[in-house]
């Protein structure tokens, strides 16, 4: 991230869902209305430029490629979205969200309600999250923000700090950020992670299995957010594992185009997106 500034990889992927919420995604009944409320001015510029050409029907390369990005999203988050269901109604009491970006969870989710949720993000974004959410309908969930800085603090430290009680079943979302991180960061974080997972905790990670195009690589690597890190689904699998939590769930891009979108979104270049789902091995035990 460029020092001072808000993530702009997490106004990008804001910009995904709020394109997939205006209906340009081949998921029916898509629908995220905290993404555009999230948009800096250039985002909502670029919405507003599709949703007219959506409306004149013009179609064109510009046209297909946003819509191409807003089934990427969709895919994604409709995936994560029934995971964290899942895990609330499996007894989770807390979400922690990693490197939260503009995610709208907690104000968009019923089943959060009385749920406490931790944003959990740099200073830089999550301040310019706060001063957008002021837009929007009181959250569903207990909003904590997190401040932190990976590079600098412990996950362990500023959690408990915010009052997450590390007894009581958490669920994690690790959606668009270990790809930023070096294997060695991810499971320093991940072992946090794990000791603050108590029996029945549930682990949502989003991981690339192969790198981007040269091109997108290098966009990545220009706005200060490179992309450094894949794993193979046994990889990640493995490093879950030796950090207690064992894989219930690994899909991917194309699996998700099958289950929400009948296979008719033109994603197989985002075939290397995965989602794993895993549960902390001490179920059953109180994990001190
Ligand atoms: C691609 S965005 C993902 C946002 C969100 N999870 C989503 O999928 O919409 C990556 C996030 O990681 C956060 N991040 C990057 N470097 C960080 C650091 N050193 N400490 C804390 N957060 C960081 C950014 O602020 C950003 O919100």
């Amino acid at each position: 991230m460029k020092a001072g500034r808000p993530s702009r990889t997490a106004q990008f992927v804001a910009l995904g869902r709020a394109l997939a919420d205006a209906g340009l995604s081949h998921v029916p009944g898509f629908s995220d209305p905290t993404a555009r409320v999230f948009l800096n001015d250039r985002g909502k510029r670029s919405l507003a430029k599709t949703e007219r050409m959506a409306a004149d029907g013009r179609r064109g390369m510009t046209f297909e490629g946003a819509r191409r990005m807003a089934d990427l999203l969709a895919l994604r988050t409709t995936t994560i979205d029934g995971a964290v269901r899942q895990a609330i109604a499996g007894g989770a009491r807390q979400l922690v969200i990693l490197g939260a970006g503009y995610d709208g969870r907690a104000w968009r989710l019923a089943e959060l309600e009385g749920v406490k949720v931790f944003e959990v993000d740099h200073p830089s974004t999550q301040g310019d999250k706060r001063a957008r959410v002021a837009a929007l309908p009181p959250p569903r969930g207990i909003v904590s923000f997190v401040p932190i800085d990976f590079e600098r603090e412990t996950l362990d430290t500023v959690l408990a700090r915010a009052g997450h009680d590390k007894a009581l079943p958490t669920c994690w979302i690790w959606e668009g950020v270990v790809m930023y991180l070096t294997h060695d960061a991810m499971r320093a974080t991940l072992a946090s992670i794990a000791a603050r997972s108590a029996r029945g905790s549930t682990l949502i990670v989003n991981y690339h299995t192969m790198h981007r195009g040269w091109l997108a690589g290098l966009i990545f690597r220009l706005i200060g957010e490179p992309q450094i890190s894949t794993w193979s689904p046994d990889e990640m699998a493995a490093d879950l594992r030796s950090a207690g939590f064992v894989v219930s769930e690994d899909s991917g891009m194309l699996d998700w185009n099958t289950r929400f979108a009948r296979g008719e979104a033109k994603v197989h270049r985002g075939s290397y997106m995965r989602v794993v789902v895993a549960q902390n091995r001490h179920r059953g035990f109180i994990v001190p």
